[in-house]
């Protein structure tokens, strides 16, 4: 009978059915580098505590060392056959030196063994997103910079409301993106506990020291519980979460592409590498990036889903429910990954048809509101001056003209208060130069809050 890692224990081989399905590998592969530095480190430590010889210490670092640099150029397969990626790694250890490999998992499980890789796995995907993040924020700043004068129409109930400016918008997507990242930074922080050393789930007699592979792999201290350190995937759904979250925001700026890009609105025109055609209508030029973001959107929430029902109901310490963790938890990040990196080229390719966004505001009287605002200011209630401007609105679509385009003995039939400077009051440019409230489109306040971004971003490095 050919040896199973278990082989003392049982009298038959595994069903090749159930090894296939019991199988991780093909999933867990990927973290073959975290899982050989999570053992170099606890080599390193049984080595210096004692419990094993100096010099098998040495020799098992260095014959993973080979293993790593043999997987990395290709010339060591991982063995679809394995059960795990540890299975894997220890076999071929064992392979290579005979018995000192066989002392490896001294003092260890794999429970605390997956659970430190796991967490080394996604420290590094999460550097990796937060550049990735701040790339799409530097590409929508810079874009922003050349747009604090492009007015458009902001909206309320998809209908035109008050008129801003294109960065203003742009910078609204900013602002979520930054507290992404933050999310991301916290994440991390309470993620990165170090969990081996915890065993099965019980620790261990050997007097290891914790603090030391806790220190080798980086991690900010041991987790204070075994229990805890081998079933905790909070991380997992924490990351998760954060990442449902950035794909919201993604999903909505890609709906408003997706309309920005219809005939009806015509504000951004993508560019052909960024576009798709359709194979029977010749005219087509479809957003199918935006929308596959949009679509991507829910399998991430899937993903979120999975973890969460995965784990509610598991009673401590590890069971293999956990190993499902995995496929969600990287099907989450290689998708967000997949979708930043498409939309910051998309982005900053995009063309923007300031004309027609200009011409949108100049529609739809999302001057009103200034227009309350002007008799407001010579002395008028808000509420009545609400009411005036609401009747003027409506003899402007009787007569099919604009307030820009009434004429003053119009206004002046509903209150004296109005004289000629009211169609200055009420230009698209004077409304957007005005909002300089705090956070608001003008320009003037626009480029503040560009500056505070760029602040903010070097700050979070
Ligand atoms: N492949 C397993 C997982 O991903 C590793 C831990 C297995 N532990 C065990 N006791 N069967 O969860």
């Amino acid at each position: 009978m050919a040896d199973m890692m278990w082989a003392g224990r049982f009298s038959k081989q595994v069903d090749a059915g159930v090894n296939a399905f019991n199988s991780s590998i093909a999933f867990d592969g990927r973290m073959y580098r975290h899982d050989i530095h999570g053992s170099i480190a606890h080599a390193t430590m049984l080595g210096d505590c004692g419990i094993i010889t100096k010099e098998d210490s040495l020799i098992i670092i260095e014959g993973l060392k080979g293993i790593l640099a043999d997987i990395d150029s290709g010339t060591l397969e991982l063995d679809p056959n394995a059960e795990d990626i540890h299975m894997f790694v220890e076999a071929e250890l064992t392979k290579r030196l005979g018995d000192v490999g066989k002392r490896l998992h001294t003092s260890r499980s794999r429970n605390d063994q997956v659970a430190v890789d796991l967490r080394l796995y996604l420290r590094d995907e999460i550097s990796e997103l937060h550049s990735m993040i701040r790339k799409l924020i530097e590409t929508l700043i810079k874009m922003a910079k050349e747009h604090t004068e492009t007015i458009m129409p902001g909206y309320t109930h998809l209908q035109r409301a008050q008129p801003i400016t294109f960065a203003h918008h742009l910078m609204a997507y900013v602002w979520m993106l930054m507290r992404d990242i933050d999310r991301l930074y916290d994440v991390n922080k309470r993620m990165n506990y170090c969990p081996l050393g915890s065993g099965a789930l019980a620790g261990t007699t050997y007097k290891t020291n914790r603090q030391q592979t806790s220190d080798l792999l980086g991690f900010t201290a041991p987790m204070p519980n075994s229990l805890d350190g081998v079933s905790d995937r909070d991380y997992c759904i924490e990351l998760c979460c954060a990442l449902s979250l950035l794909m919201t925001h993604l999903s909505r700026f890609s709906e408003e592409i997706i309309l920005w890009c219809s005939w009806e609105f015509k504000f951004v025109e993508l560019d052909d590498a960024f576009a798709t055609g359709s194979s029977i209508m010749p005219q087509k030029k479809n957003p199918d990036v935006t929308e596959l973001i949009r679509g991507k959107t829910g399998r991430v929430n899937g993903d979120l889903v999975t973890l969460l029902t995965m784990m509610k109901g598991l009673p401590l310490a590890y069971n293999k429910d956990m190993q499902e963790d995995k496929e969600a938890i990287f099907d989450a990040v290689d998708n967000v990954k997949l979708c930043v990196k498409t939309f910051i080229p998309m982005l900053a390719t995009m063309r923007v048809l300031k004309d027609n966004m200009r011409n949108a505001a100049a529609r739809g009287f999302i001057n009103a509101t200034d227009c309350a605002d002007y008799l407001v200011k010579k002395g008028m209630p808000f509420r009545d001056a609400y009411k005036i401007t609401g009747t003027l609105v409506a003899q402007c679509i009787e007569k099919g003209v604009t307030l820009e385009t009434l004429p003053i003995s119009d206004y002046k039939s509903m209150t004296d208060l109005f004289s000629e400077d009211v169609y200055d009051a009420i230009s698209l440019d004077t409304c957007v130069r005005e909002r300089k409230s705090e956070g608001g489109p003008s320009p003037e306040e626009v480029t503040k809050q560009i500056a505070l971004a760029e602040k903010r971003l070097a700050e979070l490095c």
